[in-house]
């Protein structure tokens, strides 16, 4: 963040940058760091294991910050951590710095994958490592050139340049802040000279960065500029952004904004357009809520509604899906769909195979992104591929969706995130509308990814006579699909009921089939990575060849037997299950006494088109997770060891 000539104090910007942290801590919270300058080309290092809050109170204790100081030009930045390299300490926390004086300071997000070899080679130089981390390589290495310009006038811009060129496969966004005056003669671009040099690269494979300006003076001079990874850090300050392309470098020196490009040619300064963000400030406020999950559980009705809204018309049956249109042909020419995502966007395009594969009449294949790689699966230029991502960053999908353009297929994005990596670097695609999600476990980009591909399903068979009725069938389920999410989101108290039961146990099994064999698997990782259980979704098809040998009257046992094609079997499943003295709560349609003579306990939902029904049947499972975690004692929203966006491999 910077400022100039707006007069504020060193608190208020410090009270800014913590703000922007809180909201971005949902994507690491490990440690956190933050640089601020003292005085005249000083700046002091905050760092903290831990959540923000700790970093916050740190503040408090240093000497020798005048906080209520007035400055006409300020500069702070910082940096919450999600580990890769080093343990989650304050010293591998950022900033990184290049010296005991803090000359240069840098925020990393990304991995530097050679920084072994530069760390041997900056050792042989002489320079002192203090953390773990492969980002201390970037303010030494750039020391390291500073140190040896010679006598060459080098600007802060092409220094920085420099040093990235050194840098391999770095996915990169990084702020580094120098204290020198450098020179601006070599960049093409107005540069004035300033102590207050700020540079920020994007590089692929990393989330969007954003810088903005501000607080515009009458004759529209920008005075106040953020950098961000992320929106919502920066939405109370401003809803106008850039986002930076890979390669691009933002810069602002002396006060103003310039870009250009990595290994630039002579002229070809890039041109960004300025965007306006839609999100608005509540979106991400948690509200009433206790933790953002639940307040996500809660949003479905609308979520759902609003991946609908104005794509299919209630009245003429018809589906539009804007960003599609100009490659149906294309797409409804094609060998085979393939869908690939990872985590919970995976299981979206397993709970939405089956009815794909109907409507399409393609071969649909599911696919995890990591998977998918190691296997070099072939690709061929006749292929629908695409890539489920609620962010639009995770650096498996992308380098997924980075190989099939390789090999020439066509890509669609089903992301939730404007302006992302994969929403940018697809052919075409779907936004899902569904609003930001914060909380690390998704559950609202899950509901609305399903209803997105099940979209998409009915475009693909709009002209096909044979389908008409089965199309109708689910449109009509569409229409009243959020009343009923509603009536499942009255469960509630049931379901804590459920929850005050089973919060001591160790495991918990959710076992179904068809249509509901990816609620199996959601419900399984919910509960994995929010309450810390074991539990695992079993294919209730597969539970004589191995699982079985699980079941006794102690092992908590959750199945799905929904009425539908499966229906039969589930019951099969579930005897086999009580033969064993297991003891099933079970997620089951309203009035099925069948299935409620053999259950400890049932959990009855609105019955719905089968393709549908597992949008209902997830929901339970997401409370229950959330209720799991709340007895437990832990965050829900920060659940140890994960990160919402995973932009490493
Ligand atoms: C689970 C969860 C993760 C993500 C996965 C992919 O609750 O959130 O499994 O689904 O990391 O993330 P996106 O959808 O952003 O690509």
């Amino acid at each position: 963040y910077l400022n100039y000539c707006v007069p504020c104090t060193r608190k208020e910007i410090f009270e800014t940058l913590v703000k922007g942290l809180q909201r971005l801590e949902y994507r690491g919270y490990d440690s956190a760091g933050k640089a601020l300058d003292i005085n005249n080309n000083k700046i002091v290092l905050i760092k903290k294991k831990g959540k923000v809050k700790a970093l916050d109170e740190e503040l408090y204790k240093i000497d020798c910050m005048d906080l209520e100081v007035e400055l006409d030009t300020h500069f702070g930045m910082a940096h919450t951590r999600w580990a890769t390299h080093g343990e989650p300490s304050a010293l591998n926390s950022h900033p990184q710095r290049s010296d005991k004086n803090n000359e240069f300071v840098v925020i990393h997000n990304g991995i530097i994958t050679n920084y072994k070899e530069l760390k041997k080679y900056l050792n042989s130089k002489g320079y002192e490592f203090e953390s773990e981390t492969d980002t201390e390589v970037i303010p030494k290495l750039i020391k390291y050139v500073y140190d040896n310009r010679e006598r060459e006038d080098l600007s802060f811009s092409t220094l920085v340049e420099r040093v990235i060129q050194q840098l391999v496969r770095s996915p990169l966004l990084i702020g580094v802040r120098s204290k020198y005056e450098l020179s601006a003669e070599h960049i093409p671009i107005q540069y004035n000279t300033a102590p207050d040099n700020i540079c920020k690269i994007r590089n692929s494979h990393n989330r969007p960065d954003i810088s903005t300006a501000v607080n515009s003076t009458e004759d529209g001079k920008a005075v106040e500029y953020y950098f961000a990874s992320d929106a919502s850090a920066i939405i109370e300050h401003t809803n106008k952004v850039i986002y930076l392309e890979d390669d691009d470098i933002a810069a602002v020196v002396g006060g103003k904004l310039s870009l250009h490009r990595l290994n630039r040619l002579a002229g070809e300064d890039p041109v960004r357009a300025i965007q306006t963000l839609q999100m608005e400030l509540q979106e991400i406020m948690k509200g009433n809520f206790e933790a953002f999950m639940q307040k996500e559980i809660f949003e479905q009705p609308e979520s759902v509604f609003n991946t609908m809204r104005g794509r299919i018309c209630f009245d003429t049956n018809k589906v539009i899906l804007g960003g599609l249109k100009d490659h149906l042909k294309e797409i409804k020419r094609c060998r085979r769909l393939i869908m690939i995502g990872c985590g919970t966007s995976f299981h979206a395009a397993v709970a939405t195979r089956q009815v794909l594969e109907e409507l399409t009449e393609l071969p649909v294949m599911v696919e995890l992104a990591s998977d998918f790689l190691d296997r070099n699966t072939p690709v061929f230029r006749d292929d629908v591929c695409f890539y489920i991502s609620q962010s639009g960053e995770t650096a498996d999908t992308l380098m997924a969706l980075r190989y099939c353009k390789d090999r020439g297929a066509l890509t669609v994005g089903v992301t939730n995130t404007v302006g992302s990596s994969i929403s940018r670097d697809t052919d075409c695609g779907v936004h899902i509308n569904a609003g930001p999600e914060i909380g690390v476990a998704s559950t609202k980009a899950y509901t609305s990814q399903f209803v997105a591909l099940i979209m998409f399903g009915l475009i693909m068979s709009e002209d096909r006579i044979s389908l008409q009725a089965r199309r109708l069938e689910i449109i009509n389920g569409l229409r009243i699909l959020p009343e009923l999410i509603k009536k499942v989101l009255t469960l509630d108290k049931n379901i804590k009921s459920i929850a005050d039961e089973l919060y001591e146990q160790r495991s918990l099994l959710v076992m179904g089939r068809g249509f509901n064999y990816a609620t199996c698997l959601e419900g399984a990782l919910k509960i994995k990575e929010i309450p810390y259980m074991h539990s695992e979704g079993i294919l209730a098809g597969e539970l004589k060849h191995g699982p079985l040998a699980l079941i006794d009257k102690h092992m908590p046992v959750i199945m799905i037997i929904m009425r539908d094609a499966c229906y039969t079997k589930c019951q099969n499943a579930l005897q086999q299950v009580t033969a064993r003295s297991g003891r099933p709560i079970i997620l089951c349609c309203q009035d099925d006494p069948e299935v409620s003579k053999n259950a400890y306990k049932t959990i009855e939902l609105p019955q719905t088109v089968d393709c549908l029904q597992g949008i209902l049947s997830v929901i339970p499972l997401q409370l229950l997770s959330f209720h799991l975690a709340v007895l437990r004692g832990y965050d829900v929203d920060c659940p140890r060891n994960l990160a919402k966006s995973v932009t490493v491999e």
